[in-house]
């Protein structure tokens, strides 16, 4: 259904009626790990340095998105401790005002040498990727052994006071499924806000063999942990929470297959090369790259946005066409 938006918020909305208020930026396509729904191994088509953009560039960007309308901008990757400087950039952009919220995603195996600097700087929120608390498991998935690592670093953000954090656990049917409880356990058990994600069919294969209906998985969650839902919104995310009696234990839900949340969808995302992704499983896109580096204006850049807006398209069609998309997360910026 089209909107019109003269009805609607004069801020940035796209031909749907949705407000985009959030902005993830990928800092580099590269990883130390492989997970195996990302970045399988021996991938190769990684963006050449050249094309990345610089923290200026990135700065300017999202101070641009900020002055439309966004206000909350997640770092990501690939696995964005491995930029070099992150700290640097985060703190230039939690000075851009009107910015009131900035998270990162890390799958946390550097994150014990990050987690200081990061906070410092204002990072004000992690999401860290942990699927298995089984050391097998996670080699197997994350083609690497660095579940210590990684162990580490949560512990490590914690330490240094960052609230909430939340465990994204990729639930993979046959794979980790059996470690769902003891994950739900772990996580309250530290205070940390347990998220499982329903995989996504994302890659050249275009097949999601490991893809697990979360709906029994909350049942029986909610039956084991006495949960019932939550009323408040956590994050703006596509997210359904639901939290234990006492309030003090937290998992939340997210089923872009199952039960897709496209009507809702506040979000952009913007590639470690500039091109901004109006769907993570789209290929509606906008090249900021050659404007940034032909010396646009301000306002150019701000008129550029509310054009790549307008490409937003109305939802993403894992279900109906899994084949359809050949870009993997680490691309996009997950
Ligand atoms: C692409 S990673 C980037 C940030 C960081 N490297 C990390 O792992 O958190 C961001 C998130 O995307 C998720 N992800 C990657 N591929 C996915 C897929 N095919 N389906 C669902 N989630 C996926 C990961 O589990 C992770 O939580
Ligand atoms: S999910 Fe994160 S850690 Fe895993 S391969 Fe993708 S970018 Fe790397």
């Amino acid at each position: 259904m089209h909107i019109d938006r003269s009805l609607t918020d004069p801020l940035l909305t796209d031909r749907f009626g949705r407000s985009i208020r959030y902005l993830r930026v990928s800092v580099t396509d590269r990883c130390d790990l492989r997970c195996s729904y990302c970045m399988p191994k021996g991938f190769h088509g990684f963006e050449e340095p050249a094309h990345w953009l610089r923290f200026d560039e990135i700065e300017r960007l999202v101070a641009a998105f900020v002055r439309a309308g966004v206000s909350r901008v997640r770092l990501t990757g690939g696995e964005p401790l491995l930029r070099r400087n992150l700290d640097q950039l985060a703190g230039n952009l939690k000075r851009i005002p009107g910015l009131s919220d900035l998270s990162l995603s890390t799958n946390a195996t550097q994150l014990v040498r990050h987690a200081r600097a990061l906070r410092a700087a204002g990072v004000d929120r992690l999401n860290i990727s942990l699927d298995t608390l089984d050391r097998g498991c996670y080699e197997k998935l994350a083609g690497r052994d660095a579940f210590d690592a990684s162990l580490a670093g949560i512990m490590a953000a914690k330490q240094e006071g960052f609230a909430p954090i939340k465990l994204n656990m990729v639930a993979m049917k046959g794979i980790n499924e059996a470690e769902i409880e003891r994950m739900t356990e772990f996580a309250m058990q530290h205070g940390f806000i347990l998220r499982l994600i329903e995989a996504m069919p994302m890659g050249d294969t275009g097949r999601n063999a490991q893809y697990l209906d979360l709906a029994p998985v909350r049942d029986k969650l909610v039956a084991r942990f006495g949960l019932v839902p939550e009323a408040d919104e956590l994050g703006g995310g596509p997210a359904r929470y639901w939290k234990t009696a006492d309030g003090h234990g937290r998992v939340g839900f997210i089923t872009p297959i199952s039960q897709h949340f496209c009507a809702t969808c506040n979000r952009v995302r913007l590639a470690v090369d500039g091109t901004l992704y109006l769907c993570l499983g789209q290929e509606e896109k906008f090249e900021f790259r050659p404007m940034l580096r032909d010396g646009c204006s301000d306002a150019d850049l701000d008129a550029a946005i509310a054009r790549a807006i307008e490409l937003k398209p109305e939802r993403h069609e894992f279900r109906e066409a899994p084949a359809k998309l050949i870009r993997f997360m680490s691309q996009t910026g997950g």
